[in-house]
């Protein structure tokens, strides 16, 4: 059975807050992490580019609980490109990935949608929306979940689960479990029917319920329930597909493409390599070309924002994405990194495995580099806000937060 051609869907991207994310720091300190550039585009832009996808999309809602002025810019822009409208809903406080969903239930259902997407900000994939909710309409149950295989040592960083070979029913669902489960993984990518609402709903009772002074041993025990437990703080991992699965309400879709989860500065940086080449085949406008006459040379996929200046004797890529007003000096030479706006990088200087941040400066001759080993604390060399590397400096394994100067050379060190 195909979706009906009158039936409308949503979108819903669960964005977080400034009190989440904070693996992200020192970039997250001034831009929100869903808005950091991966591919020179940010982060939320790759989930909200795939949603233009979805047959008879009505709308995309972002849900965080970040202040609104700060993706107010973003929306607008976005809703005008995608032609859809974008809106960001904010909470005043964390009521949990499933129970920010029901916060703003009735804004969702306005239109009536047949279909809810779910998608968190932070994960990085080829977001297999169409094929998702054509499985799901087959499937025919509440709720179907993106999975993936990785492997068995990095599993329990993620909701693990097991599915029906057959039937692909979800049977048996653990969040990040001690004992190893299953190297299949919930991606965070999900497609809901409406009743989606009374299942958040059912857990929200029973809390309630549950949380009736007499059900306790000692006032001390209801107030430590009720304490760590808000009744509208709903997760959708352990409140709903923990408790559901086996029912026959949930099913799943595996992706054998790539998927990544985006906790680190490090993982950024592999991520905008994976975005990088999913352009050749989805936007191959936005990446670079060089032939190092009138322009730089470019080795693999490279992105520059219009508005940067590299010279045409530096050479750029693999995995190189520079923002907005990046000036390049003569022989520079950049693998793998990604250089925020307003940064400037002198002549014959080094970056290789680094993340340079906003209006910082690269001296002549200088090296900031890193093993680029993406999941160790330092195998990314970060530069925070406005950090000045002066001239025959080497920045090698190491995260320099905002607004410092150095003049002697560093390695595996944090410079505070
Ligand atoms: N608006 C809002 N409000 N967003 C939230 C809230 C909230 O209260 N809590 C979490 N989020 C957002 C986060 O920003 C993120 O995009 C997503 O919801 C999931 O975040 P977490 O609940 O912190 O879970 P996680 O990222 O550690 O793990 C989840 O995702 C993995 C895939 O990346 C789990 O569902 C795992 O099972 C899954 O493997």
């Amino acid at each position: 059975m195909a979706a009906s051609s009158k039936e409308k869907v949503v979108a819903v991207i669960m964005v977080g807050g400034p009190t989440k994310g904070t693996r992200f720091r020192p970039l997250s300190f001034n831009t929100p992490k869903p808005l950091f550039p991966l591919a020179g585009q940010p982060m939320v832009h790759h989930p909200i580019s795939a949603c233009r996808r979805i047959p008879n999309l009505a709308e995309v809602f972002l849900i965080g609980f970040y202040e609104e002025r700060e993706f107010a810019l973003y929306v607008s822009s976005i809703s005008t490109e995608l032609k859809v409208p974008v809106r960001y809903l904010k909470e005043e406080k964390p009521h949990g990935s499933a129970g920010g969903l029901y916060y703003f239930r009735d804004l969702i259902m306005e239109d009536s949608p047949s279909h809810i997407f779910l998608l968190n900000c932070d994960v990085c994939c080829n977001f297999p929306l169409p094929d998702m909710l054509d499985a799901h309409i087959r499937y025919g149950g509440m709720g179907t979940l993106l999975i993936s295989k990785v492997s068995a040592e990095s599993a329990n960083q993620f909701g693990e689960l097991v599915a029906d070979p057959v039937t692909n029913e979800l049977l048996h669902y653990t969040e990040k479990p001690e004992t190893f489960v299953s190297e299949l993984i919930n991606c965070g990518v999900y497609v809901f029917t409406p009743e989606i609402f009374s299942a958040i709903q059912d857990v929200s009772r029973h809390r309630e319920d549950r949380a009736t002074l007499h059900h306790f041993p000692s006032f001390e025990a209801f107030q430590l329930a009720t304490r760590s437990l808000p009744r509208d703080f709903v997760r959708l991992d352990q409140d709903i597909l923990s408790p559901l699965a086996g029912k026959k309400q949930l099913y799943t879709y595996e992706t054998v493409d790539f998927w990544e989860q985006i906790k680190t500065p490090g993982m950024s940086l592999k991520c905008s390599a994976l975005y990088l080449n999913q352009f050749r085949y989805t936007s191959p406008d936005l990446l670079a070309l060089g032939d190092g006459t009138k322009n730089a040379t470019i080795v693999g996929d490279v992105y520059i924002h219009p508005s940067a200046k590299v010279h045409p004797t530096a050479k750029l890529g693999p995995n190189v994405s520079i923002s907005a007003n990046v000036r390049i000096a003569a022989g520079a030479r950049l693998i793998n990194c990604i250089i925020l706006d307003d940064v400037e990088i002198k002549d014959n200087a080094v970056v290789m495995y680094a993340i340079v941040g906003w209006k910082s400066s690269i001296g002549k001759w200088s090296r900031v580099q890193a093993d680029g080993d993406y999941n160790s604390k330092l195998g990314v060399t970060i530069l925070g806000e406005a950090v000045a590397v002066e001239d025959e400096v080497v920045v090698i394994n190491s995260i320099i937060l905002p607004h410092k100067t150095l003049n002697i050379s560093v390695q595996d060190d944090i410079i505070l």
